[in-house]
């Protein structure tokens, strides 16, 4: 029976965290070959029980929540943009950043009576917290370099990620206000959690010794 059984799926954000999790899957002992000779595929074996899906961040969690994959890897800033109906499992301790709000090096972002503009990449995250503040701010959605946005004098300040510092550093900006910290999460569907109890309690102990 167990022979017949369909591979636990995990949906891995592309990139920095897809490294960070073969890495570790590797440490347990699956045997990753397959991701790393993957080429352009998409869905790839690791060992006889798993099966990795390599996606966007924010279709990480689609996947996840649809029950196509039954678990995930995605950093803590999507999931608190997307929100959505899951298990987040386990904090795997790589993928560090935080969320912080930034702007041109030297000046005062709350002076002045005037509404404040926000680019970011992430509207959700940042109208929850100026909300938490009661202060009102017009949001500007940004898809990438949101550093731009107050150098072009779009905005007086935006909300983004900031690892090392040195993007907002060589751009004469800097960190008014941390927001929150940020690392990869293991996420679950919440019937593959019921149905597929065992396995993915075993897989969470064994990443658990491991992290
Ligand atoms: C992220 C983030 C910052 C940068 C921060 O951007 O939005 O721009 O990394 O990293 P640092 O503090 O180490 O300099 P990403 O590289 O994902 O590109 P993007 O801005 O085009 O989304």
């Amino acid at each position: 029976m167990n022979n017949e059984k369909k591979p636990l799926r995990i949906a891995l954000t592309k990139g920095r965290l897809e490294k960070d999790t073969v890495g570790l899957l590797e440490k347990i002992g699956y045997d990753c070959t397959a991701v790393h000779e993957k080429g352009r595929k998409l869905i790839l074996p690791v060992g006889d029980t798993i099966e990795v899906v390599l996606a966007k961040a924010a279709d990480v969690i689609t996947y996840v929540e649809n029950g196509v994959c039954d678990m995930g890897v995605v950093g803590k800033d999507t999931i608190m943009e997307m929100s959505g109906k899951f298990f987040e499992l386990v904090d795997l301790g790589f993928g560090r950043c935080r969320f912080a709000l930034a702007g041109k090096k030297g000046e005062d972002f709350y002076s002045g009576y005037d509404v404040k503009t926000i680019a970011t990449k992430y509207p959700n995250v940042a109208r929850g917290y100026f909300e938490k503040k009661n202060m009102d701010v017009e949001i500007v959605k940004i898809e990438g370099s949101v550093e731009l946005a107050p150098l072009l004098g779009l905005s007086d300040a935006i909300v983004d990620i900031v690892e090392t510092g040195t993007t907002l550093k060589e751009n004469g900006l800097e960190v008014y206000e941390d927001i929150a910290p940020i690392s990869a999460r293991m996420i679950a569907n919440m019937v593959s959690l019921k149905l597929r109890k065992q396995e993915i309690e075993e897989l969470i102990a064994a990443i658990e010794k491991n992290i």
